[in-house]
This record gives C-alpha cells, structure tokens and sequence, in this order.
C-alpha cells in the first residue's frame, strides 16, 4: 500500500454492508448478533464512532469503537479478505486511536479469540498487550484474549 486508505465516519446508508461483512469475517459460525438495526444505532450513537473504507463504492474495512469515559472499546475491525496485509487494518485503527484520544480516552481495550493469531499478531504488532483470558467467551466454546494498549496524552494548547 502507497498511500492511505481514505477512512471516513459511516453514515447510515452504510450500515447493510457492515453488518453482512461482521457476520462474513467476525461473526461467522456464530450467532449474528450485528444487524443492520444495531450497526446503524451505533452509527447514530454520539458515544461510538464507526468508521469505513469505501475502495470504488465498495467497503473494504470498517471498525467500531465505543467511548466510555477514559476507556474506549474497539468492538469491531475487519477487512476484507482480498485486502488484508496491505495495511488498511493498522490505518483504520490508528484512525480511531486519534479520534479516542481527542474525545479524551487513555486506554483502548479489545477482546479477540483466542484462536484468532491473525488479530492476535496485529493488535500485538500495535502495540496492544494481551492482559486476561476469558474462559468460554464465545458461544462456540472458544476462549476470548483481552488486549489493551495506553494512549499518550493528547498534546497540550
Ligand atoms: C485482523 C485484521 C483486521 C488485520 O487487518 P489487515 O489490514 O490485514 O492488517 P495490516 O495489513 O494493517 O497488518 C498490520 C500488521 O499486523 C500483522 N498482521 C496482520 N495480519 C496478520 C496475519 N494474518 N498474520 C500475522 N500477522 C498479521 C503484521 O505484523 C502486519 O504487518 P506486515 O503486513 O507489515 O507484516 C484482518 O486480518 C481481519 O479483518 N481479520 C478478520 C476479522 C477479525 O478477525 N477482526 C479482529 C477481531 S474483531
């Protein structure tokens, strides 16, 4: 990848291809629980920025993060599959790593699957620190990994 990909807040118009690629690449084999109702709540959500990339009309990424107060919760990132590893994962979060700490966040924390290595090796490479285990997270039986990563503080006036 040479340049940036263009990432931009998501509108409600977005919310369809959203909740098809969570159920695509996050959610499959369980049960579907981010729905085009609930995608397009958090789109509305002043306490949640979802974020996309659109490559000629079509998504390719999206990630959801909630504020809350000084944590904020990375709930979703995918990309599509025939652009993974060209770095529009790590720009997406780094997007809303910016936009959680200009709303004050000091922490982001995220859960993975244990058996994910792919998001397990990104979150790492980015600084994120496996902190807990979760026996069971997941319907399937799965265990979850909690990450987190410290922001700086923004820079002063
Ligand atoms: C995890 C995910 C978001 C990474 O997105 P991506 O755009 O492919 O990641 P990047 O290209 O920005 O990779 C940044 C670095 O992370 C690491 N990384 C990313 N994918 C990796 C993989 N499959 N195996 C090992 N390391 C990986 C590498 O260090 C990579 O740098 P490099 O390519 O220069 O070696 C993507 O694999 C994905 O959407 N997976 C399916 C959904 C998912 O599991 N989401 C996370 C849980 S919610």
């Amino acid at each position: 990848m040479t340049s940036d990909p263009p990432v931009r807040l998501a509108v409600p118009d977005d919310a369809d291809d959203i909740a098809a690629m969570s159920r695509e690449l996050i959610e499959h084999g369980l049960p579907w629980s981010w729905r085009p109702a609930r995608v397009r709540n958090a789109i509305r959500d002043p306490d949640t920025n979802v974020a996309v990339v659109r490559m000629d009309g079509a998504l390719v990424a999206f990630g959801i993060m909630e504020y809350l107060e000084a944590d904020a919760y990375l709930a979703l990132l995918a990309v599509r599959e025939t652009r993974q590893r060209t770095g529009i994962g790590r720009s997406l979060l780094r997007w809303l790593e910016g936009s959680a700490q200009v709303a004050g966040c000091t922490r982001i924390r995220v859960e993975a699957r244990r058996d994910n290595v792919a998001a397990r090796t990104f979150y790492n490479e980015l600084g994120y620190h496996e902190v807990a285990v979760t026996r069971g997270r997941y319907s399937d039986g799965v265990d979850g990994t909690k990450l987190e990563k410290w922001l700086r503080a923004a820079p002063g006036p």
